[in-house]
């Protein structure tokens, strides 16, 4: 296992293995339900013509394997609490969630006393482990159809440099994707407003897909 998903059976997290697999990294998706996982690795392995295994989300840590976290918002503080105490130092945790709410019709930014989701959960875990932020602002829509070219950069930041490079390297075999390294975790904030206008985007202009990509660089 090169990545395990937790909360890979979901929208982004299926998205995101799909693209990865079909790479030819070696992906675990998780799930609260183990056969759940199995059905979902699948299908699918069928769409990205390569293997995706499937576990249930405690099962997916293992030594050395990034771990990304693919979970509704609120729930990913409790998984990494109920799993803080595996945790040892040198790991790297994906953080791929946006703290929104969808409230009055349109989505709403989730104010943290942190600053931001990815501050919210990196204060929850262990000394030694390093989160990076990453695929926030990912359409999921987008990412599960292998033959929609994605053509747009994944803003990725951190404050563990070497878990960021880690993390990019992965990112990088994805076809059309440019992960690009935004610095430290005081990005985060910036990230997921970005992730929240995306969703406005799509809704005001009745599309699915609307993504980031930077000039310049
Ligand atoms: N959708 C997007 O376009 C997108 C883009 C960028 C970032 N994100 C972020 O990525 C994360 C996942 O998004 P998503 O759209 O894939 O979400 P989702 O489909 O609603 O949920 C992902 C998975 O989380 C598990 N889950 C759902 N409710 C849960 C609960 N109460 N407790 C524990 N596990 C639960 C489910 O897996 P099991 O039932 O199999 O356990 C589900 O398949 C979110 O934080 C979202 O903000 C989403």
């Amino acid at each position: 296992m090169d990545i395990g998903i937790v909360g890979g059976t979901g929208a982004l997290g299926s998205g995101l293995a799909v693209r990865l697999a079909a790479a030819g990294v070696r992906v675990t998706i998780g799930s609260r339900a183990r056969e759940r996982a199995a059905v979902r690795a699948t299908e699918l392995s069928e769409r990205a013509g390569a293997p995706v295994a499937g576990a249930a989300n405690e099962d997916l840590l293992a030594p050395g394997v990034p771990l990304a976290v693919a979970l509704p918002f609120d729930e990913a503080a409790p998984f990494l609490e109920s799993v803080r105490a595996r945790l040892s130092p040198g790991a790297v945790i994906v953080d791929a969630t946006v703290p929104v709410r969808f409230e009055g019709g349109g989505p709403r930014l989730v104010e943290l006393p942190e600053g931001s989701g990815t501050a919210h959960l990196a204060a929850r875990l262990p000394e030694g482990v390093s989160l990076v932020g990453a695929l926030k602002t990912l359409p999921a829509a987008v990412l599960g159809r292998l033959e929609t070219p994605l053509e747009c950069d994944d803003l990725v930041y951190g404050d563990n440099a070497e878990a960021r490079a880690r993390v990019i390297a992965l990112l990088a075999r994805i076809a059309g994707l440019r992960p690009v390294d935004v610095g430290g975790l005081d990005a985060a904030a910036t990230v997921e407003r970005m992730s929240i206008l995306a969703i406005g985007l799509n809704r005001r202009h009745k599309v699915k897909g609307s993504r980031w990509r930077v000039v310049g660089l």
